[in-house]
């Protein structure tokens, strides 16, 4: 599964090439020479983010372990990115595909979908009680007992989701010669999370993982609000988090992840979603309490170009996020 990031190996096929992402010095992103900031680019991932990990492991278990095979309909709950990372996987594996997405979907990952053939269920209106999520989930449930052949890769319950990371963080501790002090990680279903933490405990390393909540997500506690940006927060707790293996977590809204991406882009030349902008901001919120000489890491999730209607977009951000113009100047000016 882990791609070399060197030019001259032959990969096999288009999902030999998921994983192995370069780790990035983001020399320019912190205003202090105190300690460093990589970022691990999950952008560079054939179908755009760091859910192409997860959807090639969860369907090579479930090929392997005899749960599912060639010609069976796999169905998920996905806000994009994981969808496109299955529609990759599952047109490899000859699998068929149904997503199960909600109005945040973006135009331009439906056109992904549609391109690949997936199969588009939409949910339009929320659960009083879960949100978007909780209906994505229980029109999943209807699907199961409606399609034959049909499997739940379940990204939410899944144990494979979590144990992906064990490679991410082989991978960005290899880099690091194994020094790794703080690791920021966005959160949704919070497989990333606890997969990376489950590492850091089994191995007994000093590093630090922080968890990086959407303003309006469930998942520590707070009470679920609107959100606009897509990816990370979630509407229901997370089957996977354990709090006692998480050092803090910090909470970003939609203008700290708007104000993040831009920053990346106008200093790093780095064009990422908006996750990424929430930890770069979550990163310039918790400078002060990182030790001198630290190495800190966070995920670079997903491409920009998903968000160039939204985040990347002047007008949109006018519109629908107008705190932005007092928050911020982007590229070029508002
Ligand atoms: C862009 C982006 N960032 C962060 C996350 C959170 O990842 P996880 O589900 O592993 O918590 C997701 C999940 O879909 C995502 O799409």
């Amino acid at each position: 599964m882990i791609a070399q990031n060197i030019s001259n190996i032959i990969s096999e096929s288009i999902i030999e090439t998921v994983g192995g992402t370069p780790l990035v010095k983001l020399n320019r992103m912190v205003n202090t020479n105190k300690f460093e900031l990589y970022g691990k680019l999950e952008a560079a991932n054939p179908g755009g983010s760091i859910k192409d990990r997860t959807s090639l492991f969860m369907l090579r278990q479930a090929l392997e372990d005899g749960s599912i095979k060639k010609g069976d309909t796999i169905i998920e709950s996905s806000s994009g990115n994981m969808a496109v990372g299955l529609a990759q996987a599952c047109l490899h594996f000859g699998l068929q595909l149904i997503v199960v997405v909600d109005p945040k979907l973006n135009s331009h990952t439906e056109k992904i979908l549609k391109t690949y053939n997936v199969h588009i269920e939409r949910v339009t209106e929320p659960l009083e009680d879960g949100g978007f999520l909780g209906a994505r989930l229980a029109r999943v449930q209807w699907l199961l007992n409606t399609v034959p052949n049909s499997f739940w890769t379940n990204q939410y319950g899944n144990l494979d989701n979590p144990l992906t990371h064990h490679t991410t963080m082989t991978e960005i501790l290899d880099a690091l010669q194994g020094k790794l002090d703080y690791l920021f990680v966005a959160t949704s279903t919070c497989g990333t999370l606890m997969g990376c933490a489950d590492f850091i405990h089994e191995n007994n390393l000093e590093t630090k993982i922080i968890a990086v909540d959407a303003v309006g997500s469930v998942l520590f506690g707070g009470p679920p609000l609107k959100r606009l940006i897509p990816g990370h927060g979630a509407g229901v707790p997370s089957q996977f988090l354990d709090t006692s293996k998480i050092h803090d977590y910090i909470y970003v809204d939609d203008v700290d992840c708007a104000r993040g991406c831009w920053s990346l882009l106008e200093k790093e030349a780095i064009l990422c979603g908006g996750s990424s902008g929430g930890m770069i901001s979550a990163v310039k919120k918790y400078a002060d309490k990182i030790e001198d000489n630290s190495n800190c890491a966070l995920f670079l999730c997903d491409r920009g170009e998903r968000y160039l209607d939204t985040i990347y977009s002047k007008d949109w951000l006018l519109k629908e996020l107008p705190e932005s113009k007092s928050a911020f100047t982007p590229l070029g000016g508002w």
